[in-house]
């Protein structure tokens, strides 16, 4: 398997916060990023920041673009971080968010994983972004959200299981909230204590990045809470 320093990530669904807190660290490992979503205006700040290459595209509709790009101007997929998201308030009284949240979280993640795996080869890492929405004691409201992460808990086990043959290992994070906004080289631990709500999108990068190293070549088809152990009050 191979180290950060010297492989290609590609993260998709990148925002301000944890998407371009991973993107700063894996950059700064040494590793060549790519990172989309669809905004570019957006994604052309985080990049800046990052020193990453970015290319915007609907997964949905461009994903074959994008891994044309990828795979001319960068090479194979070492990494691939899938961080598309988005919220509905909903609750079984009106469940106006499930088709947009099993749309976004389970379909069109599953989808580009399923394209991505493709072009992926022996040692190569994929990561997906759950909530510990699915392991907390259930709040009566966010009831498409939380499903649509735990049937993507489920999957990063499936998922994990059909690519053992190929040597592929698949991941997945739990976090709690998240602060908005990322800021490079801050002291981040001093913004939160243990057990809080919220923690800085840095804390949740860490975890990331270790799954995509070889320190973590044992965990597989793991669903990690990174939540300071907020799921347990
Ligand atoms: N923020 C939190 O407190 C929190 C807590 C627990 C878990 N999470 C999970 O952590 C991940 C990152 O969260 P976040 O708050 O940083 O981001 P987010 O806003 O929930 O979603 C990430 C990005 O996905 C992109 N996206 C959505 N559909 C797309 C599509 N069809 N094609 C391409 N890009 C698409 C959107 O960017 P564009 O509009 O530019 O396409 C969006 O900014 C998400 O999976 C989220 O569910 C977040």
């Amino acid at each position: 398997m191979k180290k950060l320093n010297g492989s290609n990530s590609l993260l998709a669904g990148v925002s301000t916060g944890l998407g371009h807190a991973l993107a700063y660290d894996l950059s700064w490992s040494g590793s060549t990023v790519l990172i989309t979503a669809r905004n570019g205006e957006k994604l052309k700040k985080i990049a800046e920041s990052a020193k990453t290459k970015y290319f915007p595209c609907d997964l949905n509709r461009e994903s074959d673009l994008l891994l044309e790009h990828f795979s001319r101007e960068i090479g194979e997929i070492d990494n691939l971080v899938v961080l598309i998201g988005g919220y509905v308030q909903d609750s079984i009284l009106d469940m106006k968010g499930l088709d947009e949240m099993l749309e976004s979280h389970v379909r069109t993640t599953l989808r580009f994983v399923e394209k991505c795996v493709k072009k992926m080869h022996p040692g190569s890492n994929i990561v997906l972004v759950s909530s510990t929405q699915t392991m907390k004691t259930s709040s009566s409201s966010g009831l498409s959200y939380s499903i649509a992460k735990t049937a993507l808990n489920k999957a990063t086990e499936v998922m994990a299981s059909s690519l053992i043959p190929s040597e592929i290992r698949v991941n997945a994070v739990a976090p709690s909230s998240m602060m908005d906004e990322f800021v490079p080289d801050r002291d981040y631990s001093r913004l939160r204590k243990i057990g809080d709500l919220q923690t800085p999108p840095e804390d949740v990068a860490s975890v990331i990045k270790w799954l995509l190293s070889p320190e973590s070549e044992w965990v597989n088809g793991a669903v990690i809470p990174v939540d300071g152990g907020y799921r347990l009050r």
